[in-house]
């Protein structure tokens, strides 16, 4: 039997940050407005800090990732941190090391941060439970269960587009069995409190009945999106759906791509949203996602504040538990 685990300290605040699930709405909201705080206006330079001025952390991704690696990495640069980017899970697999041996090698080169992206589910629950007690595990994305900082940052997007979370009709379209994104973006608003949220898919790439408590399922696109406030849309997780390579993107398309058509669907102010990487003319056509209800790049931007306030906020939780 192993013991409990909990990311959080006795007082709630961050000691790690694997999964959304347990996390309530007001350290979201605090986490939300730390974010806000660090966006700067449009063609200022980047935001920086101090509030990790002598830390490492380390970016330890065993699956493809471009922005939210980038995204950590200039995160912590902007704090004031030294950062390393290894492939060291994949690397340290193929030669034999344990996992945990990795870890304790790099915790000895005074390592503060491991944010770890693996397909093995569990892996970042078992690091944090081995680390020292000054050391923080950060989820990058763990296989198709979770992407934390993934759904703050979208949460973080939609708030700046339309304020409260209260009224809106938010739909998820697309391969939402195998999506973490898709995991920590319902968690997210389910928590922040929207009034509706839709998920939208192919029976194939539809979750289980257990999952996605509260969604309103559709298998119809043009049912999905019918008067909703927010479109976020999910590219194909060919690499985790066994013998996958049946998927006609033709035929998907027609059912499930956004085109500006089935984007008229929806409320005349609603906003597009896409994590990356975009397959375009297959879940999205290029003048949707370029176009003016587009919020994809600025996604982007919010990755690295939003990444920024979950550093800043496990640097403050550490300075309130030194002696
Ligand atoms: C996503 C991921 O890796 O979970 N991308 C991202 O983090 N921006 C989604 C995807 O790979 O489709």
């Amino acid at each position: 039997m192993t013991s409990p685990f909990s990311q959080t300290d006795a007082h709630g605040r961050l000691r790690h940050l694997i999964t959304l699930d347990g996390i309530g709405r007001g350290l979201i909201e605090e986490l939300l407005a730390r974010a806000q705080g660090y966006v700067t206006p449009a063609g200022a330079l980047p935001p920086r800090g101090d509030e990790l001025a002598g830390w490492t952390v380390a970016n330890l991704f065993a699956e493809p990732s471009t922005r939210t690696r980038a995204s950590f990495e200039l995160a912590a640069v902007r704090l004031g941190a030294d950062t390393i980017n290894l492939d060291v899970m994949l690397s340290s697999r193929a030669k034999g090391e344990s996992i945990i041996d990795t870890i304790y090698t790099l915790q000895e080169m005074q390592v503060d941060v491991f944010v770890i992206r693996d397909a093995e589910p569990g892996i970042h629950e078992y690091v944090a439970r081995h680390v020292g007690p000054s050391v923080s595990v950060i989820s990058g994305g763990e296989a198709h269960l979770s992407h934390p900082t993934q759904g703050l940052l979208d949460a973080l997007t939609i708030r700046q587009c339309k304020g409260d979370f209260g009224p809106l009709v938010v739909t998820i379209v697309g391969d939402i069995r195998h999506s973490r994104v898709a995991r920590s973006a319902h968690r997210a608003l389910t928590t922040l409190g929207v009034a509706e949220l839709r998920i939208v898919a192919p029976p194939a790439m539809m979750p289980g009945a257990s999952e996605f408590a509260g969604a309103r399922r559709f298998e119809s696109f043009d049912e999905g999106i019918a008067g909703a406030d927010v479109v976020m849309m999910l590219r194909i997780q060919r690499e985790r759906i066994a013998g996958s390579g049946t998927t006609d993107s033709v035929e998907y398309h027609q059912h499930y791509g956004l085109t500006a058509a089935r984007l008229a669907r929806a409320h005349p102010d609603a906003i597009v949203m896409h994590p990356g990487p975009m397959n375009r003319g297959v879940e999205i056509t290029s003048d949707v996602a370029d176009g003016p209800q587009s919020l994809i790049r600025r996604q982007v931007g919010n990755g690295v504040v939003m990444r920024m306030a979950v550093l800043a906020h496990l640097a403050a939780t550490r300075r309130a538990r030194a002696p």
